[in-house]
């Protein structure tokens, strides 16, 4: 029997935790060549090398090299370069990941040589266009051919958009499948000593969508509550490229002398280190979105400085709260939290949502095995 060819391609950080455990599960087999694509999204070490290191994952096969650009070009770049890798390589299917903007290119480039595509991650919706990634996401949906989703939601949301049912697979979080299976080695990580802090209590802050870190007025306003917050708590913040470059701009000086005092600021962190730092916070605040994900199955309460959220489960069934982006909102929900005594942390929460159990890559793999 011939074997069947599989692409995953990835390009973006948030990507490769989510790709690792299908191709893992792709690779044992006997029907499948699976390789990896790279289309050099982001292409800083810290943003993607070091993720291959700590999911165990072999480099790409092939590295497009695009890197940054405006919207169109980066994707424009993404579907020319992944073209000829289609058009030489023939694959059966080719899987992309999430909803940055290699994931739109590479699943319009393969429909339109009408190679099937497979989306994980399908569904999930923030029904707010002003976001690249809303209209990534809803864009490959109508594309692709396999649609493995993470919660329900998606799939009603799917479903309201003519999708029909029999693309759409329940598969569970793949993103939790990673945590899951690099927790134990993560926590061993000493990460606080590596950025050299020493309390018992700390908080972490992410930041990097457009929205929020783009203007400058925004991203000042966001950095005042943090370093508020941060008076009571230390705050670990690693820093986006994309958000350290308006750093710069910020007049930190503005409100208080003391203003920085209680913020470390570190360059961005690899998957391990990130999953210790993260794992051993009081308090997350964040506009990430897999980040809303994984601290509602580590347990650890999380502020999402975002007006909404392609990901309702998290706040319905996890620990996430939407707080936006008003500074006083912010200090006041986070101080409410600090104030609280610490729940116990720990992934066996009973109200793990549906599926998010470690096995999401296992189930695509079946469904693949059984339908390609
Ligand atoms: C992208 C995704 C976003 C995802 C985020 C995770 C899209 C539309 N956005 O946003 O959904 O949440 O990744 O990080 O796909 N840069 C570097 N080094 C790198 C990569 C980027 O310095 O390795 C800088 C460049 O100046 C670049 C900027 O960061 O212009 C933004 O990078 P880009 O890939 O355009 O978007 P992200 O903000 O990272």
């Amino acid at each position: 029997m011939k074997m069947k060819k599989i692409i995953i391609l990835v390009g973006a950080r948030p990507n490769f935790m989510k790709a690792a455990p299908v191709y893992n599960e792709l690779k044992q087999i006997n029907k499948f060549k699976t390789f990896i694509v790279h289309s050099g999204q982001h292409y800083d070490k810290t943003m993607s090398k070091v993720f291959f290191k700590d999911l165990s994952l072999p480099s790409p096969k092939i590295y497009l090299g695009v890197g940054s650009g405006t919207h169109s070009e980066q994707t424009a770049r993404v579907m020319m370069e992944f073209e000829k890798v289609c058009i030489k390589e023939k694959p059966d299917l080719v899987i992309v990941v999430g909803d940055v903007n290699t994931t739109l290119a590479g699943a319009l480039t393969a429909a339109k040589l009408c190679i099937p595509v497979a989306h994980i991650e399908a569904g999930l919706r923030s029904f707010d266009r002003t976001m690249p990634e809303e209209i990534n996401r809803l864009l490959t949906d109508q594309i692709s051919d396999f649609l493995f989703t993470t919660c329900e939601d998606a799939n009603k949301n799917l479903l309201n958009e003519g999708i029909p049912q029999e693309k759409i697979f329940f598969v569970g979080n793949t993103m939790i499948d990673s945590l899951l299976k690099h927790l134990a080695v993560a926590k061993k990580i000493n990460v606080l000593e590596k950025i050299g802090l020493d309390v018992e209590r700390y908080g972490v802050v992410t930041l990097h969508r457009p929205s929020n870190v783009d203007d400058k007025n925004n991203l000042q306003k966001i950095v005042y509550a943090i370093s508020e917050i941060s008076k009571v708590v230390p705050i670990v913040f690693p820093v986006h490229p994309r958000t350290d470059r308006q750093l710069d701009n910020i007049d930190f000086l503005l409100y208080d002398p003391e203003f920085k005092k209680g913020i470390k600021f570190t360059k961005p962190l690899g998957y391990l280190e990130f999953l210790s730092l993260m794992g051993g916070a009081s308090i997350v605040l964040t506009d990430s979105g897999g980040i809303q994900e994984e601290t509602t199955i580590l347990g650890i309460p999380c502020l999402t400085l975002r007006e909404n959220t392609e990901r309702p489960i998290t706040i319905t069934q996890g620990t996430n709260k939407l707080v936006g982006t008003d500074p006083k909102r912010i200090i006041k929900e986070a101080l409410n939290i600090i104030s609280k005594p610490e729940k116990p942390k720990s992934p066996d929460r009973p109200k793990r949502p549906k599926y998010w159990d470690g096995r999401a890559g296992k189930r695509i793999v079946r469904i693949l095995k059984e339908r390609l």
